[in-house]
């Protein structure tokens, strides 16, 4: 029996790249090279366990990231900007990983973008995560790899954690505080988006050369609060915050979250019924929290 193709899936121990790793082990069509810098990590073996090839790479590391790719057919790559928050160095990564992918004849990338604020709204708004990111998709294009840019909207996770409803001061209700005014913002459970990427690398004529937005569905905060309000049994409300009170709350990102609703106030192209056809599982808000509202038990 000929061997599987293989695909190196970078970022395979974390949200991201585990959705991709798994949902491509489970459909058995490629083989899987799941990359860490640290193969020991429980996540790791795990994957080893479901039959992956785990490897150790860093994005850091040229010869490593060259190791990785080698005789690959193709990759699922993420960089994570959190946990450097530096541009510079995403870019870096990114474009490393590029370069090495067209040295060794790499056929299908999936990357996993986002647009380039900064360039789009002619430089009145930075958004450091994406903006690096837009530039390493138009390195991507720039030196003809054949790539397929995936760009994500918000995951619905994080309304588990640090978008979670916040106690409100002044009665017994609570409240979601995210300044998109009245405009719906795009959202999808990153468990979801594995069953999505494996259905661009079993359709490669239709995808490579794309960039796509992907998004389950799109709520106003009004909106994703009464979900909460509904499931949790507690009252939950759009705090209403603007842009511009947010960037003052003063936590390290909160300029950049404000700049990022004010981008998603732009309404940037999220294509709700191509996601579905690419994962017809793909769970609504509502179908997200009703199977994760334990993580919301102690409100
Ligand atoms: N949160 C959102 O709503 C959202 C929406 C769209 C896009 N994003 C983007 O998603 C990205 C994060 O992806 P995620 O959520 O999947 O992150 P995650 O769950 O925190 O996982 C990060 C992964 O990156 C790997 N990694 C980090 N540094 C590495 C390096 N130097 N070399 C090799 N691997 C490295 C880690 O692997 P090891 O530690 O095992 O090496 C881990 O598997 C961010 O850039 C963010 O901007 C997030």
């Amino acid at each position: 029996m000929a061997s599987k193709k293989v695909i190196a899936v970078f970022g395979a121990t974390g949200a991201q790249g585990g959705s991709v790793a798994r949902a491509i082990l489970k459909s058995k069509k490629f083989a899987v090279r799941a990359v860490t810098r640290d193969v020991t990590r429980p996540k790791a073996l795990e994957l080893q366990d479901l039959g992956a090839e785990v490897v150790k790479g860093d994005l850091n590391d040229k010869a490593s990231v060259e190791a990785v790719l080698k005789g690959a057919y193709g990759a699922f790559v993420v960089t994570n900007f959190w946990d450097h928050l530096s541009k510079e160095k995403e870019v870096c990564q990114g474009k490393m990983v590029a370069d090495a992918a067209k040295r060794l004849g790499v056929q299908h990338v999936v990357y996993s973008g986002l647009e380039n604020v900064k360039q789009l709204s002619g430089g009145k708004l930075e958004v450091p995560h994406f903006d690096g990111k837009g530039e390493v998709e138009d390195y991507f294009w720039s030196i003809g790899i054949p790539m397929t840019s995936v760009r994500m909207a918000a995951y619905f996770e994080n309304f588990l954690s640090m978008w979670k409803p916040v106690k409100a001061t002044d009665g017994d209700y609570y409240t979601l505080a995210l300044p998109m005014g009245d405009v719906p913002m795009d959202g999808i459970s990153v468990a979801d988006i594995g069953t999505v990427v494996l259905s661009i690398f079993n359709s490669p004529e239709e995808f490579l050369g794309k960039a796509v937005g992907l998004s389950a569905e799109a709520l106003t905060i009004q909106q994703y609060a009464d979900v909460l309000s509904k499931i949790l049994g507690k009252e939950v409300q759009d705090a209403k915050i603007t842009p511009e009170a947010y960037e003052k709350l003063g936590f390290p990102a909160a300029e950049e979250i404000a700049n990022m609703c004010r981008f998603y106030q732009m309404k940037p192209d999220r294509d709700v019924k191509l996601t579905h056809r690419l994962n017809p599982k793909v769970k609504s808000f509502s179908q997200f929290m009703s199977e994760n509202q334990g993580a919301l038990k102690g409100m």
